[in-house]
């Protein structure tokens, strides 16, 4: 085996968060799904726990999902008062941009091995695999925590107890255009070095 660290730089520099506006509307192979989902399952994990979960939405699975989590938002924010029209009919109508959505969840031990915060650390972990992944092949990508993310009544749909979470949807699609420039402040400007 010889890594190229050039490649892995080149990699990280280029990947991009790719937005349900920016795809073409073609399907993304199947196989690169899960190509992405088995590099996320080589994430580190604290113990072996591997607490990522994954579901995966497609075709008509794209409906489903936006049925259930518009109805489901719409059922939350009506009891509290917080429902706004225009966020329910993008909860219904914008999974269908994109070609795959994967519900990237949390399972909790039941030992409860490693604190929790190290669980969300390793899955999102994961998340940067498929981020990775997604980049190498050229396809767009990005992690959604917005819309019913966070909402408790939730979890049953994905098949998570009250232990687990949710942490949000990784969106899959083909881009249209060359993707943008990214944006950071140097990272000398975050680091102290102790000699
Ligand atoms: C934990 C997390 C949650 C995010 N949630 C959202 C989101 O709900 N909506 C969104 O548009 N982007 C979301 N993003 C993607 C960011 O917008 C994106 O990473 C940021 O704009 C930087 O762009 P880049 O990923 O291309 O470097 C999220 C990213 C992370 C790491």
């Amino acid at each position: 085996m010889s890594l190229q660290p050039e490649i892995v730089n080149e990699m990280i520099l280029n990947r991009r968060s790719v937005f349900q506006q920016q795809y073409s509307g073609e399907p993304v192979n199947d196989a690169i799904v899960w190509q992405m989902l088995q590099n996320a399952n080589w994430a580190p994990t604290h113990k072996l726990t591997e607490p990522w979960r994954f579901v995966v939405f497609t075709g008509d699975g794209l409906k489903t999902l936006a049925d259930f989590q518009a109805s489901l938002y719409k059922q939350v924010t009506e009891k509290d008062g917080s429902y706004r029209e225009e966020r329910y009919q993008n909860l219904l109508t914008k999974p269908m941009l994109s070609s795959h959505i994967v519900a990237v969840c949390m399972k909790r031990d039941e030992k409860k091995t490693v604190p929790e915060i190290e669980e969300i650390g390793a899955v999102f972990c994961a998340i940067e695999n498929m981020y990775l992944t997604a980049t190498g092949y050229g396809v767009g990508g990005y992690l959604s925590t917005g819309g019913i993310t966070y909402f408790e009544e939730a979890k049953e749909f994905f098949g998570l107890s009250k232990e687990d979470k949710l942490i949000g949807f990784f969106h899959v699609g083909i881009p249209k255009n060359s993707l943008p420039e990214g944006r950071r402040k140097p990272v000398e400007e975050k680091v102290k070095w102790v000699n």
